[in-house]
C-alpha cells in the first residue's frame, strides 16, 4: 500500500501542517519512501459523508449504478454515501442489504456504501419491514424516502422499534393528501400557470410537527430529510429546545436554487420537495448556520434522459448533487459569511457520520485515524458542464453555473479514489 506525505496543508482547526499516510492511516512521522503531495494553499477536510444518496442499483441501472454513483461521490470529495433503499426491489431485509454491500465490493465502489433500510416492507407504507433484523446486520438508518411514512400509527410503531437499538428513522416529510405524487411546484400561481399540481409548504411541516412529537413519545431518534420550508425550521427549533432527538438535513439545491428556475418548465428543476420561494433560501442557510439544521444531504437523485423527457407533470423528480455539493455549500454558506471550514467539516462529514454511527468516517485528521480525507482548493472556480460527470445521469441543475471547483484529491483509508 502506498504511503504519502501531504506537505503544507491547512487544517481548519490546527493551521498549516504536514499529514503522513501509511498503511491506510495517518501517522506522526514521514514514512520512508512516501510519495510527496504538495498541498500548499490547499485545505484538508475529513472525507465527506452523504446522508442521502440514490444509487439506483438494483433496478435503476440506466440512471446510476453503485460504480458510477460512488465515482461521482469521489469526484465530489465524498468517502461514504448512505444509500437510499427506494430501489427495485427495495432494500427491506438483511439479505438485500447484504447483497448491496457485496455488489459494492464486486463493482469496485469508490466510496463506502452504507445501506439505509426501508421502514416498511417493499415501501408499502403499511407493514413494518424487519427493522431489528436489519439492525442486527448493522443497518442504523431507515427510510421510505421517495414517499413519506404517511400513516401515523406506522410511523409511531417504527419509532418505538428503532428506539430499542438506537436506530433512526429518516423521514421524507410530505403529507400525500396535501401534496400528492403529481405535486411539483411550491407556488400556487406558478403551478396554475404551468398546469401542474401545487406542493404547499404545509404538506412538509405538518409531518415534521407530527413526527417530532412521535419521536419524543418513543424516545427515538428522528431525522428529517431535505428540509425545505421556514415552518419546518421553526418546528425543529421548538423540538430541539425541548430535547427531542431530532436531526435534519438541507440539500445543496434548496440552499442555492429558488422556484423561479421551474418557471420555464424545465423538468431538470423538478425535485421533491420542490424549489421554494427566494426568501426561504436565507431561512434555510441561517438554520444550517445556527445548527437547527445539522447537516447537508445531497439527495443525489440521478434520472436518465427518458425519465426527465416528459412534461413537468410526468417527469420524475430529482437532481444530481454529489459532484457540486461542496461547491454550493462554499458559495451559499462560506461566501455569505455564514460559516467556516470547521463548520463545513461538521455539516458534511462529522454530523452525517454520527447519524449512522459510522466508524472510520467523519474522524478528525490526527495520527492513528484512518487516512480518509479530501484536499480542497478554495480559490479555483469553473463553469459546470453537465456532460462532464462521473454519474450515469445528466440531470444536473447547475449546468452552466460558474461555481467553486474545489476537489483536488479524495482519499479513503489511504487509497486515492479521485485525483484531479
Ligand atoms: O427529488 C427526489 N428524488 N426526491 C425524493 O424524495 C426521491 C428522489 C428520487 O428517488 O428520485
Ligand atoms: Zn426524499
Amino acid at each position: 500500500m502506498n504511503s504519502y506525505s501531504i506537505i503544507g496543508v491547512h487544517l481548519p482547526d490546527t493551521g498549516t501542517t504536514d499529514l503522513f499516510v501509511q498503511d491506510g492511516r495517518l501517522v506522526a512521522q514521514a514514512p520512508l519512501g512516501a510519495q510527496r503531495i504538495d498541498a500548499e494553499g490547499l485545505i484538508a477536510l475529513p472525507g465527506l459523508v452523504d446522508p442521502h444518496t440514490h444509487l439506483r442499483e438494483p433496478g435503476g441501472e440506466t440512471s446510476e449504478t453503485i460504480a458510477t454513483g460512488t465515482a461521482a461521490a469521489a469526484h465530489g470529495g465524498y468517502t461514504a454515501v448512505l444509500a437510499m433503499p427506494n430501489t427495485n426491489p427495495a432494500i427491506d431485509t438483511p439479505a438485500k442489504a447484504d447483497a448491496l454491500l457485496r455488489r459494492a465490493v464486486l463493482t469496485g465502489a469508490r466510496a463506502q456504501v452504507v445501506p439505509i433500510g426501508a421502514v416498511t416492507a417493499d415501501r408499502d407504507g403499511q407493514h413494518l419491514a424487519d427493522l431489528a433484523g436489519m439492525a442486527d446486520f448493522g443497518v442504523r438508518v431507515f427510510s421510505d424516502d421517495g414517499t413519506c411514512v404517511a400513516d401515523p400509527s406506522v410511523m409511531r410503531a417504527a419509532l418505538h422499534e428503532v428506539a430499542r437499538f438506537d436506530g433512526v428513522i429518516a423521514e421524507h416529510a410530505q403529507d400525500p393528501w396535501l401534496a400528492g405524487p403529481d405535486a411539483c411546484c411550491s407556488e400556487d400561481l406558478m403551478a396554475a400557470r404551468l398546469g401542474v399540481a401545487p406542493w404547499p409548504a404545509v404538506a412538509e411541516s405538518v409531518i415534521v410537527a407530527r413526527d417530532v412529537q412521535l419521536a419524543q413519545e418513543a424516545g427515538a431518534r428522528l431525522h428529517i430529510c431535505h428540509v425545505s420550508t421556514p415552518e419546518s425550521v421553526e418546528i425543529l427549533r421548538w423540538a430541539k429546545a425541548r430535547g427531542v432527538r431530532v436531526t435534519a438535513e438541507v440539500t445543496p439545491h434548496h440552499l442555492l436554487l429558488d422556484a423561479q428556475w421551474l418557471a420555464g418548465g424545465d423538468t431538470t428543476f423538478k425535485v421533491n420537495p420542490p424549489l421554494r420561494p427566494p426568501a426561504d433560501l436565507d431561512v434555510l442557510r441561517d438554520a444550517l448556520a445556527q445548527g437547527i439544521i445539522d447537516m447537508v444531504g445531497t439527495d443525489h437523485a440521478p434520472h436518465c434522459a427518458a425519465d426527465k423527457a416528459g412534461d413537468l407533470a410526468s417527469a420524475l423528480p430529482g437532481v444530481t448533487g454529489l459532484e457540486q455539493a461542496l461547491a454550493v455549500v462554499m458559495d451559499t454558506m462560506l461566501g455569505t459569511g455564514r460559516g467556516t471550514w470547521s463548520d463545513v467539516a461538521r455539516w458534511m462529514s462529522y454530523a452525517p457520520a454520527a447519524l449512522a454511527h459510522l466508524s472510520g468516517q467523519g474522524r478528525p485528521l490526527t495520527p492513528g485515524e484512518p487516512a480518509t480525507l479530501v484536499l480542497v482548493d478554495p480559490t479555483r472556480r469553473a463553469v459546470v458542464d453537465r456532460r462532464v460527470t462521473a454519474s450515469a445521469s445528466q440531470n444536473n441543475p447547475y449546468d452552466g453555473f460558474e461555481l467553486p471547483d474545489p476537489v483536488v484529491l479524495t482519499m479513503r483509508a489511504g487509497m486515492i479514489t479521485y485525483r484531479r
